[in-house]
C-alpha cells in the first residue's frame, strides 16, 4: 500500500483483524515451547493521511499460539479499552495478568491468553492507573517499577513523572512523584538492585513552539529537542525517597538493553543512543541513528563514562525476560535501517554476532524465550515477526540462541501480514 506518509506506507498500512487456525511451519518448532507470543503496535482505524503518526495510532495485538510442534492459531485484534484508545506499544505479562501498554498516564488494559480483553480493573484500589509502556519487573521480588509521566499533568504544567510499584499480586504499593524541570518523553526506565534510573534528556513535550517557529510539518509529534535540557539521569532509590542526580553526555534513548550494580557499586547502564532527536530538521522519530552504548556511572564521583560498543546502527534491544536489573552477558538488537538483520551482542567478549533474515526481509524486535532447563543465559530461542516485501506477506520465525546465525528453527506462515509495530512478549502456557 503506497502513501506519502512514511508512516502508512508499505508494511505500516493498517490490516483487518482475522484468524486462522492450523498454521503451516517449516522446519520444527521446538516442543518446548507451548505458549502465546504477544506483539502489541499501532494499527489506526481513521487517519488523516497527511498527519498521521504511529504513536498515535489505535494498538492491535498480534497473537501465535504454539503448542506440542504446532501453530495451532494466530489472530490479531485491536486493542478495546473503557477510554477509547487502545494502548499501543507493548504486552507483557505480570503476575497473573497480561496487560496492553502505553506511556503518558493512561490505564493498562488486561486481557486473557486467548486474546479477550477484559473489563477487569488494573491495579485494583490504586488511586491513579497511569503507567507506562517499559516497567521493568525484578524477577527476585515479583515487583514490577516503572516510571510514568503522565500528558495530562505535563498540559497542566506540571513538571514530574511518577515512580510506580505494583507488588507480585498486581496491587499498587508505590506513586511517588519525581520533581524536575521539563517535561521529558520518558519511554523507558532501568532498574539495578537499589535504584531505578530516571532519564530527564533533551527531548522535551512542548506543545506549540514548533507551530510559534512556523516549522510545524507533516507525520508530526510534539516533542522538539531541547538543545539548552541538560541530559541527566536520576538515581532514585528503591528504599526511600532519596534520589541523586547525574550528568551523563547529551543523548537519548527509546530502549535499554538493560542496567546493573557491578561489585564496585557502579551503575552499567547498556542502551540504544541516539545523539540527538526530534530536532527540527528531522522532526520524526528516525531523524537520527542510534548505536549501542554503555554508560559507567559512578555513584561516588556522580560521574559517568561514555562507550559506543558497535559502528551497526540497532535498536529495539531486549535481554533475556529475568535479567531486569541483574548483570547481563547478552543483549538481542535489530538493525536500524533495512530491518533485515538480528544482532546477539556478548557484552563478555565485546562481540556481536548476527543472523541475516533475507535482502527483502524486514523484522522487527527480537524477543528471547530462555528454555525452561536451560545451562546458559542464552540458551534458548530468539523470535519475532518477519515481513516479506516480495509477497507482501509475514512469518514468525524461531531462532537457536546458541547456533545464531544458523538458519531458523521452524518459520511459521500467516494468515495476513503483520504490520511494523512496537513491542511484544512470550507468555508461557504450561
Ligand atoms: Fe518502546
Amino acid at each position: 500500500m503506497k502513501s506519502k506518509n512514511k508512516f502508512l506506507d508499505g508494511n505500516w498500512h493498517p490490516v483487518e483483524e482475522t484468524s486462522a487456525e492450523n498454521l503451516k511451519v517449516s522446519g520444527e518448532i521446538p516442543e518446548e515451547l507451548a505458549g502465546l507470543f504477544l506483539r502489541n503496535g499501532p494499527n489506526p482505524k481513521k487517519f488523516d493521511e497527511a498527519n498521521y503518526h504511529p504513536f498515535f495510532g489505535d494498538g492491535m495485538i498480534h497473537g501465535l499460539r504454539l503448542e506440542n510442534g504446532q501453530a495451532l492459531w494466530y489472530r490479531n485484534k485491536f486493542v478495546t479499552s473503557p477510554n477509547g484508545f487502545g494502548p499501543n506499544t507493548h504486552v507483557m505479562k505480570h503476575g497473573n495478568k497480561i496487560y496492553a501498554l502505553v506511556e503518558g498516564g493512561l490505564a493498562p488494559v488486561i486481557m486473557d491468553e486467548e486474546m479477550n480483553f477484559l473489563d477487569d480493573e488494573p491495579f485494583p484500589s490504586a488511586q491513579n492507573k497511569r503507567f507506562t509502556a517499559h516497567p521493568k519487573i525484578d524477577s527476585k521480588s515479583g515487583e514490577m517499577h516503572a516510571i510514568s509521566y503522565d500528558f495530562n499533568e505535563y498540559l497542566k504544567g506540571k513538571e514530574q513523572v511518577h515512580y510506580v510499584v505494583i507488588d507480585k499480586n498486581g496491587k499498587q504499593t508505590k506513586d511517588q512523584i519525581i520533581e524536575l524541570s521539563s517535561r521529558p518523553m520518558v519511554h523507558d526506565c532501568a532498574i539495578t538492585e537499589n535504584y531505578i534510573l530516571v532519564f530527564d534528556l533533551p527531548a522535551t513535550f512542548n506543545l506549540g513552539r514548533r507551530e510559534r517557529q512556523n516549522k510545524a510539518s507533516s507525520g508530526d509529534y510534539p516533542v522538539i529537542w531541547d538543545e539548552d535540557h541538560n541530559s541527566r539521569v536520576g538515581l532514585q532509590s528503591r528504599h526511600s525517597d532519596e534520589i541523586t542526580w547525574i550528568d551523563v553526555p547529551k543523548g537519548f534513548l527509546f530502549h535499554i538493553v538493560n542496567s546493573y550494580e557491578n561489585e564496585t557499586g557502579e551503575v552499567i547502564l547498556d542502551f540504544c543512543r541516539y545523539d540527538k532527536l526530534f530536532d527540527f530538521e528531522n522532526p520524526l522519530p528516525m531523524g537520527h541513528k542510534p548505536f549501542l552504548t554503555r554508560w559507567v556511572i559512578d555513584t561516588e564521583k556522580k560521574s559517568c563514562k561514555q562507550t559506543m560498543l558497535d559502528d551497526r546502527s540497532m535498536e529495539f534491544s531486549r535481554v533475556h525476560p529475568d535479567l531486569d536489573g541483574q548483570e547481563h552477558q547478552f543483549g538481542y538488537m535489530l538493525n536500524d535501517g533495512s530491518l533485515n538483520r538480528f544482532f546477539k551482542r556478548d557484552f563478555f567478549k565485546d562481540q556481536t554476532k548476527e543472523h541475516f533474515l533475507g535482502g527483502n526481509k524486514q523484522a522487527a524486535e527480537p524477543v528471547f524465550i530462555p528454555k525452561k532447563n536451560a545451562v546458559s543465559e542464552d540458551d534458548g530461542f530468539v523470535v519475532g515477526f518477519v515481513y516479506d516485501k516480495t509477497s507482501d506477506s509475514s512469518e514468525f520465525v524461531i531462532i537457536d540462541a546458541n547456533n545464531f546465525s544458523d538458519e531458523p528453527l521452524a518459520t511459521v506462515s500467516l494468515p495476513q501480514r503483520v504490520p511494523f509495530g512496537f513491542h511484544g512478549s512470550w507468555i508461557n502456557l504450561d
